[in-house]
Formats: structure tokens, C-alpha cells, sequence
């Protein structure tokens, strides 16, 4: 069999659940990491004979890429930033719209390398949002925390392989205070689903994250919110800037709670796909 012949195997297969175009990244995604080849590479050699076991190995992703499982899970990395992560079910996978808050952290920081400013993410996961802020704002120091242990042990695994300086520490962030370390920035991307949203959720997400990064424990949907804004208020300088990755049908309620803690300038921002996703507000 060729890659050629896997490949349309592959897209046969996956295109009825994944769609056409997705079926294709998916595809290429796989084989480019399976088979060690660059784009260029994949098409030159598309008519090379695979061996056996190749051809077993990739016949078994297909079969979990089939269950719904997701490719990143499956090759263990993911695309985040224009850098490289790696994923396991004790993370979840950063997405899109997270890159669009990094964007803005880094407009916030005013620019340049960051130098003396003091940066907090909290619920870090992967560790996506520090490390793609410290490639870039290379002079800050920054640091970032999760209540997950294994989390933490991804996160600092991705800090060593994108050569950042990010600091990790255990926190829970509903029971315990945050540092008081006088920070200019708090950004967060915390767990916001309501368990009575479970049915609302893709197989592909609520067979395969990890549930402590995506549900809310108990019914307040904005737990996280109003701990975070709470305790920034004595972690931040003043002027400090608070930073969220909010659901998109909880826009107005988390600015009004922001409103209540007196935070200033606040400001609603919709992603890409013009869904309200992010929230600003200075202390
Ligand atoms: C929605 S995920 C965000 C992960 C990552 N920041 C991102 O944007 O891809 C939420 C994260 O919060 C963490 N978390 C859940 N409960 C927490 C708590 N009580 N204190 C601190 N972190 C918590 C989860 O382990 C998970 O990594």
C-alpha cells in the first residue's frame, strides 16, 4: 500500500464525522508526524510503498480518530502560538480563541520585552498562555499555577522544550490566596461549563479533556470568576490588569461582577467567530 492509498483510506473514513476539509488537515497531521515528513516531503514521496508495521500503526490511530478521540491526544502535541505543546487527558488542548487572549496580554503589557513587569496565569494547564507570553515578553517574569499536579508536570515539560522561563506552582484557586506579589497582569482562561451543560458538549471533548479543566464544581457557573477578581484585587498593583477567557453566553454577567469589585476600564472582546470570549479590566 502507498501513502497515497492511506491517504484516501484516511479521508474515506473520516470525512463523514470530521467533514472534508478537516478530514484532510487530520490526515495530514497524522502521517506528516507518523512517517517523519515535512509537507514538501509528503507529497513527493506520496507514492512510496508503506511497511507493515506502518501501515498498523496508522490503520490504530484510525480506528481511535474513528472513536472520536482527538488527533492531538493522539500524537501527544498540539500546535499553540506558533510553538509546540505537549498534550495528555491531564490537559486540555489550548485552543484558537486562547491565542486571541494572548494577543491582547501582550497589547496590554505595552509591548516591547516586558521588562519589570510581573505576570500571573492562572489555571495554566498545558501552560499554553504563559510560555507563548514569555517568548515573547522574554524580560517579564513570569509565573503560573493549576491545581493539578499532572498538569504541572506537562506544563513544565513544555516550558524546558520551548526553552521559556515560566515559574509553576500547585494552587487551588477556590481555597487558597494568591501570592501577594504586587503583579501588573492576571490572566485566566478557568473552568466554565455547568455540569447541566454536559449534553451541549461534542464526544470529542467530553470523552477526552480532562473534566477538572472544563466543568465548574457545583452550580455557580462564575466560581472561578468571582475568586479570581476577588483575590487580584490585593494580588494586583494598582492600575494592575485583570484578563479573562469568559463563555460566550456569560459576557454581561461577568462584567457586572467585575463592576461590583470596582474594577475600572472594563471591556468585553468577541473571538474570531464574533462569539463575546474575552474580558478586560484594570484594577
Ligand atoms: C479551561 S482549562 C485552561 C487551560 C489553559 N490555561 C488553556 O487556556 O488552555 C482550566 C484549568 O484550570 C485548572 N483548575 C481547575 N480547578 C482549579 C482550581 N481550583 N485552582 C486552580 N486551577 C484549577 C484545570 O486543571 C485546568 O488546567
Amino acid at each position: 500500500m502507498t501513502i497515497s492509498e492511506l491517504q484516501k483510506e484516511y479521508r474515506d473514513a473520516l470525512s463523514p464525522i470530521y467533514g472534508d476539509g478537516e478530514a484532510k488537515s487530520i490526515t495530514k497531521l497524522v502521517l506528516e508526524k507518523e512517517l517523519e515528513l515535512n509537507p514538501t516531503h509528503l507529497t513527493f514521496e506520496r507514492f512510496r510503498i508503506l511497511t507493515q508495521p506502518q501501515i498498523h500503526n496508522l490503520r490504530t490511530i484510525l480506528e481511535r480518530l474513528l472513536k472520536h478521540e482527538p488527533v492531538q491526544y493522539i500524537l501527544g502535541e498540539a500546535d499553540f502560538y506558533g510553538l509546540k505543546f505537549k498534550v495528555n487527558s491531564s490537559v486540555l488542548i489550548p485552543r484558537p480563541e486562547t491565542e486571541e487572549l494572548v494577543e491582547w496580554a501582550i497589547v496590554q503589557a505595552n509591548g516591547g520585552k516586558g521588562v519589570g513587569l510581573s505576570i500571573l496565569d492562572i489555571g495554566t494547564g498545558t501552560g499554553c498562555i504563559p510560555i507563548a507570553l514569555s517568548k515573547t515578553l522574554s524580560l517579564a517574569s513570569i509565573a503560573a499555577c493549576d491545581i493539578s499536579e499532572e498538569a504541572l508536570a506537562v506544563a513544565r515539560e513544555n516550558n524546558e522544550c520551548n526553552a521559556a522561563q515560566v515559574k509553576f506552582f500547585e494552587l487551588d484557586i477556590l481555597n487558597e490566596l494568591l501570592p501577594a506579589n504586587g503583579y501588573d497582569l492576571i490572566v485566566s482562561n478557568p473552568p466554565y461549563i455547568g455540569q447541566n451543560e454536559r449534553g451541549n458538549l461534542e464526544a470529542h471533548v467530553l470523552d477526552f479533556e480532562p473534566h477538572l479543566a472544563l466543568f465548574v464544581p457545583g452550580e455557580d457557573v462564575l466560581i472561578f470568576y468571582k475568586a479570581i477578581a476577588k483575590k487580584a484585587l490585593t494580588a494586583l498593583k494598582n492600575d494592575g490588569v485583570l484578563l479573562f477567557e469568559i463563555n460566550a453566553a456569560k459576557g454581561a454577567e461577568v462584567v457586572n461582577l467585575l463592576r461590583d469589585l470596582n474594577y475600572k476600564d472594563i471591556e468585553l472582546r468577541k473571538d474570531l467567530s464574533g462569539k463575546d470570549r474575552m474580558v478586560k479590566a484594570i484594577k
